[in-house]
């Protein structure tokens, strides 16, 4: 589970760019969970390792956190603590819960996460802060994502891979060495993980024939898992019928577009209540002294907000699943004429490709950030229930298609446009 930080980098990097005058005043981040067991949905019937074989040997059941997993949390709290608390004074060394907002999905494995990474930000093994729950920027299953993805099967891309024999061949053989005869192609990232787990991470024999043969196979389930998980992120195909992939599958992923526009929201917001000290509602009263805001999620929610960056990897700027507690780090600096930009580091690796992906060759304005998000961020006017709607209506690129052929209700024509995205 080897990540590598960098810190001599990061050191060296930031000590030449950032002037003494400019000063850090807010500061946002995602994380994924750690080291894990396989998805109770992703451990199929002829697997010869069945749960008790995962309390055996990690001590927790399918789907949770492993105590190596909260470890590898402990130490990216350490790692954040030596920017954020030692190196740059920001936060408070002890435990303040008018500066800290940890936010998490609602996961036993995200929420335990989040309460090792305090402990290892605030150096207290004994501290139990407070974990938010559930935690989701939008609607977390919003419909739209699957009418998207039933166009992405229509695309020259998707039909070409089905069309392969090799691919066939292989879902076949899976079907059958699994025992799940309605698995296809979405459930290729649950065959994938779990076999990495059981035999990459955890380092077992293959246990049984049906699992050798899977294991044979394993390259290729490997490279079909990063073509879904791309094309799962609106990566790597060409627009469609109007629909440009790359935009519009973030703007309706929770990690994506929903996150980028609330993380967005908040900036804006600290920003008018720090401006205005006449405003004294609930919003700024929570907002002034708040420093750092985390949200404590999943291999999605860090693919998603990759690729609402623009990045044109699952895993930055690798294939495959983010791995384990990787994190994406926003700061919200002013220099010293009070101008606001942004910093965004992936792993605390101070990357000097995001900026340039995001059309900023150092630090990036404010208004550039918020200009180069808008194309992944659905109307930053409407509110929850609003964004609800929009996740309900039907998506249609033209007047041909049969809505409901995708979802399976239809829209009132006026519903439709007030709502019409296109
Ligand atoms: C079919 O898929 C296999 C891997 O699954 C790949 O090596 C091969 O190039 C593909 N063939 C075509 C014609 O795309
Ligand atoms: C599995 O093997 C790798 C490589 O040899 C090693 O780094 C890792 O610690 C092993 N995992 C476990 C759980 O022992
Ligand atoms: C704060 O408000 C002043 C006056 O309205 C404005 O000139 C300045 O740009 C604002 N600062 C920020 C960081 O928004
Ligand atoms: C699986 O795919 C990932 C991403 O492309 C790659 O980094 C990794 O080496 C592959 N693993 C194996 C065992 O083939
Ligand atoms: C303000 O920052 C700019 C750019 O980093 C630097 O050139 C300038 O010397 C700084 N001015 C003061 C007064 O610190
Ligand atoms: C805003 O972003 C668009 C692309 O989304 C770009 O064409 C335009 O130049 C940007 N405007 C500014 C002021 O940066
Ligand atoms: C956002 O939505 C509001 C209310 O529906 C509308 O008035 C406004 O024009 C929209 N803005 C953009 C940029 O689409």
């Amino acid at each position: 589970m080897g990540v590598a930080w960098n810190f001599l980098f990061v050191f060296l990097y930031w000590g030449f760019l950032v002037t003494q005058a400019d000063e850090l005043i807010y500061l946002q981040s995602v994380w994924r969970h750690g080291d894990r067991t396989p998805l109770r949905s992703a451990v199929w019937p002829t697997n010869p390792y069945q749960e008790s074989f995962w309390i055996k040997e990690t001590n927790v059941g399918l789907s949770q956190l492993t105590p190596t997993g909260k470890q590898q949390h402990i130490n990216l709290g350490k790692k954040l603590r030596d920017r954020y608390i030692t190196d740059l004074g920001f936060v408070s060394p002890n435990y303040d819960q008018r500066e800290i907002f940890i936010q998490s999905t609602n996961f036993a494995r995200t929420i335990q996460s989040a309460q090792a990474n305090m402990q290892g930000f605030y150096d207290d093994l004994n501290l139990m802060a407070p974990i938010n729950k559930p935690g989701y920027f939008g609607p977390g299953d919003c419909k739209r994502t699957e009418a998207l993805w039933r166009y992405i099967q229509q695309t020259p891309e998707y039909q070409a891979l089905n069309s392969n024999q090799s691919y066939q061949n292989m879902m076949t053989k899976i079907r059958s060495l699994t025992g799940e005869m309605y698995w296809d192609l979405p459930q290729i990232y649950d065959v994938q993980d779990t076999l990495y787990i059981t035999h990459f991470v955890y380092n077992q024999t293959a246990g049984n024939n049906n699992e050798e043969q899977l294991l044979a196979m394993f390259p290729q389930i490997n490279q079909t898992n990063d073509l879904y998980l791309d094309w799962k992120n609106g990566i790597g195909l060409a627009p469609y019928r109007g629909l440009d992939f790359s935009h519009e599958v973030p703007q309706a992923a929770d990690g994506g577009g929903f996150l980028l526009r609330g993380f967005i929201g908040l900036i804006n917001g600290k920003i008018y209540c720090r401006n205005t000290t006449s405003d004294t509602s609930a919003f700024c009263t929570w907002m002034n002294p708040l420093k750092y805001y985390a949200y404590s999620a999943h291999d999605d929610t860090i693919a998603a907000a990759l690729a609402s960056l623009g990045f044109k990897r699952t895993d930055y700027t690798q294939d495959g699943t983010p791995q384990y507690t990787s994190a994406l780090t926003f700061e919200l600096w002013l220099d010293n004429q009070s101008n606001p930009y942004m910093r965004v580091l992936f792993k605390l690796l101070s990357v000097t490709k995001i900026p340039r992906s995001i059309g900023c060759t150092n630090n990036c304005p404010l208004n550039t950030f918020i200009n180069r998000s808008m194309p992944y961020l659905l109307n930053s006017t409407l509110d929850y229930d609003q964004m609800a709607a929009w996740c309900d209506v039907p998506l249609c690129v033209d007047a041909s298609d049969d809505c409901n052929q995708y979802l399976n209700h239809c829209q009132t024509p006026s519903y439709r446009k007030i709502f019409q995205p296109f």
